[in-house]
């Protein structure tokens, strides 16, 4: 959040500590705030935003028209009073805010330390105001100092920054949101529109590569040679409760849309397109080719099977446990076993426990998070973060794909690296996904079934888990019957279910082995008058036994299985709206589950 205003507008520590509370449900591990004037102030809290509420002292910023502020979800570095933003240069003269990932960070850090500058945090963040620090040093102004230091950036950000005595906010932007708001009596910087809504309905959004120098008189936005940009002034109506779900009816429709920018960010910097490797920072350190074994629950349990199941692919031995029956199978672990724990909360009980009785056999144990700094990512050697952001539907969406795609990198990082048909079909993931959201059917077929009396989903291969995940979507927020198999089983007990009034969904791409199995499959629910929806790239001829067709590009069965689970979100999603459920808190579920 940013503020320049007048003195007959807002103090600005009101505005700033207000805006990020109105950005609460981004879900945030510690907060701060820094105001330039009359000289400059920074404060910062781990924890809650009480807990920096707490730690400002309000007396001493009275009457104050100029500020950042931050909520944090760690990327780099735990939580933390000194992790926290703004982060300064050694003088204060600057202090930063930033959301997203700085891709270049630690040769930026390596050369402004071989200069002999001291960092204070871990933060990937920290060298932005070092690098405006040192061009400050050679003499520059504010502006030109803060021009020069983004420009040395590589990856995603949102920055935000402001300079001592100066009551002009700067900011720039690359794929990380940015929006202004212009009011009467000042001018407003935030992420996302909710944290400014109740001071002003008109908006401006910063567009990548974009500048922004804003004062109480409003917002100059320039390109990155400084030339001016003309960005349209919007009329946003929301009230700020639905700001917080940027205009969705729920935030599980928000972040089943969010899947793209999810993906994109857990990608980055993740895939070395010079020599068409995979290159996992966070588990650089992790050398391991014995066998794996992975531990999860729910959800998170169908994404391990999708990345045991990519191992295997590529002849590694590796094997999905459910945690809560780890024990009790006995599984046998010893100190050449790597134990991966999938959990986007890295709090499950059932799976922290599991991860902590290899541990005790000797395991190698790596967790697959999303929050940095969770139990499962302390207690384990080494942690691999999916980077989907904040997820708040219970039902997860964006964290499930965010995990396919992660474990997809861990297990060619693991085994033999992919092809370069492989490479480009991950990176093309996130648009493919952004197509599906721009064309689904999903509502259309939703309508037809909303009063069915069960959902079966079926698939092989890397679609079996997405039939799992797929009818576990659908029982959770529409508290229908609903089941997923192993195409191949149907015909050993589930086709005893199938009637006229339980759609089959099918999950078939290309036109190879496992796609003519399954149509089989497909074939012998037709044969019992039960409704058909293929969930299908149309390579083979699926779509002739189709009652529906949900379409999906044609990428191979791995990227195919990210794909077609998004259509199912989908379908879920409609089917519970239809059906008036409470579609972000379904009864009886909790996000994180921390009892066995
Ligand atoms: C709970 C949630 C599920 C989730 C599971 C595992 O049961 O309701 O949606 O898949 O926990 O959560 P984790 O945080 O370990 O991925």
């Amino acid at each position: 959040v940013g503020y320049a205003g007048t003195a007959d507008g807002a103090d600005a520590v009101d505005v700033i500590l207000d805006g990020l509370s109105r950005l609460e449900y981004r879900g945030y591990d510690s907060a701060g705030l820094a105001v330039p004037t009359p000289s400059m102030r920074i404060h910062k809290a781990e924890g809650e935003l009480s807990a920096l509420e707490d730690a400002v002292p309000r007396a001493d910023l009275e009457g104050t028209v100029t500020g950042i502020g931050h909520t944090r979800w760690s990327t780099h570095g735990p939580p933390s009073d000194v992790n926290a933003h703004p982060h300064s240069d050694e003088g204060n003269r600057v202090a930063v805010v930033h959301n997203g990932i700085i891709e270049n960070y630690q040769q930026l850090r390596d050369d402004l330390v071989d200069a002999g500058v001291t960092f204070r945090s871990e933060t990937d963040t920290e060298v932005v105001p070092h690098l405006i620090g040192r061009a400050l040093d050679r003499g520059a102004e504010p502006e030109e100092a803060f021009r020069l230091a983004i420009d040395q950036l590589e990856g995603s950000y949102a920055i935000a920054a402001v300079f001592d005595g100066s009551e002009t906010v700067y900011a720039a932007r690359q794929d990380s949101p940015l929006v202004v708001g212009l009011g009467e009596t000042g001018t407003f910087l935030a992420s996302d529109v909710p944290a400014f809504v109740e001071h002003t309905d008109r908006v401006q959004y910063v567009e990548d590569g974009d500048f922004v120098r804003l004062t109480a008189d409003g917002a100059v936005i320039t390109d990155a040679a400084g030339r001016p940009v003309d960005r349209a002034t919007e009329t946003v109506a929301w009230d700020p409760e639905d700001a917080e779900k940027s205009g969705y009816d729920h935030f599980m429709l928000k972040e089943i849309n969010e899947q793209p920018t999810a993906l994109r960010q857990c990608l980055r910097g993740r895939i070395d397109e010079l020599d068409g490797t995979i290159d996992l920072d966070d588990i650089a350190d992790l050398d391991h080719d014995g066998p794996i074994q992975f531990v999860a629950c729910g959800t998170s349990y169908h994404a391990a099977l999708f990345g045991a199941e990519r191992l295997r692919t590529a002849g590694v031995q590796a094997h999905a446990y459910l945690a809560s029956e780890y024990a009790s199978e006995r599984v046998p672990v010893d100190e050449g076993t790597l134990v991966v724990g999938v959990t986007q909360s890295g709090e499950t009980a059932d799976t922290l426990r599991a991860l902590r009785e290899a541990a005790r056999a000797g395991a190698t144990t790596l967790a697959v998070t999303n929050t940095v700094a969770s139990s499962a990512a302390r207690e384990c050697d080494h942690a691999l973060y999916i980077r989907a952001g904040p997820e708040i539907g219970v039902a997860a969406t964006k964290t499930f794909a965010s995990q396919q795609l992660a474990l997809a990198l861990l297990a060619f990082a693991l085994s033999d690296g992919p092809t370069r048909e492989e490479l480009e079909a991950l990176r093309d993931i996130p648009g493919q996904v952004q197509t599906i959201l721009d064309t689904t059917d999903a509502r259309a077929v939703a309508e037809a079934y909303a009063d069915a009396d069960a959902y079966f989903f079926i698939g092989r291969g890397y679609h079996y888990p997405v039939a799992l995940e797929g009818a576990l979507k659908m029982k959770e927020i529409t508290y229908r019957h609903a089941e997923g198999f192993a195409a191949g089983e149907l015909k050993h007990g589930p086709l005893a279910l199938v009637t006229q009034n339980t759609p089959v969904f099918a999950i078939v791409t290309g036109n190879g082995e496992t796609a003519r199995k399954t149509i089989g499959n497909v074939k012998e629910v037709e044969a019992r008058d039960a409704p058909i929806v293929a969930i299908t790239d149309g390579e083979s001829d699926v779509t002739r036994y189709a009652d529906h067709v949900l379409e999906i590009p044609a990428v191979g069965d791995l990227g195919g299985s990210v794909l077609a689970n998004v259509q199912l979100q989908l379908v879920a999603y409609w089917v519970a709206n239809l059906l008036g459920r409470s579609i972000d808190k379904p009864r009886n579920l909790a996000k994180s589950v921390t009892v066995e």
